[in-house]
């Protein structure tokens, strides 16, 4: 055996900085504060534990919920129109990774010379960053544990190059359209000169909203439901999902899809310190899904700063991919 040979490099590994540390506190305050108030919320944020995360995952595959599939298609059908509105060879941003299948995807057409997983925790991307670093050896990946819905300062390992936001999915619909635009606008101050990629779903007829958030297999009513399971554990509450039904409804004059749980009877839901009664039909309000027309997300694109747009769109006007400059 030639002993002389030089040893293989070792494989590139994705650098993981965790930013943002869960604080048990401050979340039973908040969910706490949500169950007290005359209309009782819980944030939908708090969806997304193991089980709630694989459930999101679940709705992503029904027949009736059409934004990603129809995203990935628009991606996909206007890949080099995209990547020459995005530019390539920049740091590719992703908010929200998750299993960061759909930047991904993107990789050759954009040829990012970086790519930057953003996620609420660095172990939600841990198993996914490792797949996609097999897949692509020489990308330097890096994955920040970060709640990017409060914070959009990036560390210093992102580098100064330009930058690309990739925001998929229609995420920014779960904001209020006031605090989408501030929400972008912090993103742009955090990434000063970077372009947006984003994905927005539009509206549509009632029918078609309504059954994309309360399917058939009942797969979005077990991802509601989930949510008190979730708070159970952060609250130490003691709600007893058998008393909640779930609720979906498209609230026109709003544009928005909203979710709700409906107490089936009256029911006392204790946790330390506190207690309320829910009377038979009382509700809480767990999410809201805004969705635009296309003039009315790029008005809020150019509230939130951006100048420069342009966008994709389906044969079935159904949901829109844009791009943004400042
Ligand atoms: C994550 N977000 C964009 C989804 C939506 O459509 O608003 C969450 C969801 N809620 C019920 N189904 C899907």
């Amino acid at each position: 055996m030639p002993d002389s040979a030089t040893p293989a490099a070792p494989p590139r590994q994705p650098r993981l900085i965790q930013l943002h540390s869960e604080n048990g506190a401050l979340s039973g305050a908040e969910i706490a504060a949500g169950l007290l108030a005359a209309q009782a919320t819980i944030a939908p944020k708090y969806f997304y534990d193991a089980l709630g995360s694989r459930l999101f995952d679940a709705i992503t595959e029904l027949a009736e919920y059409t934004p990603t599939r129809t995203e990935a298609a628009i991606l996909a059908a206007h890949a080099d129109d995209i990547a020459a509105a995005a530019g390539s060879g920049r740091t590719l941003v992703d908010l929200g990774a998750g299993n960061c299948e759909k930047a991904g995807r993107l990789f050759p057409t954009l040829q990012p010379r970086r790519y930057v997983a953003v996620d609420i925790s660095v172990e939600h991307l841990r198993n996914a960053l490792r797949c996609l670093q097999r897949e692509h050896p020489q990308m330097d990946i890096v994955g920040v544990g970060q709640d990017f819905s409060q914070v959009l300062t990036l560390p210093p390992e992102v580098g100064d190059s330009p930058r690309t936001l990739f925001y998929p999915g229609s995420s920014i619909g779960n904001f209020m359209p006031d605090e989408a635009a501030a929400f972008l606008r912090r993103a742009r101050a955090g990434s000063p000169g970077a372009n947006l990629l984003i994905g927005v779903d539009l509206v549509k007829a009632r029918a078609t909203l309504e059954a994309a958030y309360d399917d058939t297999l009942g797969v979005t009513a077990a991802f509601n439901l989930n949510l008190l399971r979730h708070v159970n554990r952060l609250l130490g509450s003691d709600f007893d999902v058998r008393d909640w039904r779930h609720v979906a409804l498209f609230n026109e004059g709003a544009s928005r899809v909203e979710m709700h749980l409906e107490a089936r009877r009256d029911v006392n839901v204790h946790w330390p310190g506190a207690e309320r009664r829910f009377l038979a039909g009382e509700r809480i309000h767990t999410e809201n899904s805004y969705k635009y027309r296309i003039d009315a997300f790029d008005a809020l694109l150019r509230a939130a700063g951006f100048t420069q747009t342009t966008r994709w769109s389906d044969e079935h006007g159904s949901f829109a991919v844009f791009v943004a400059a400042a």
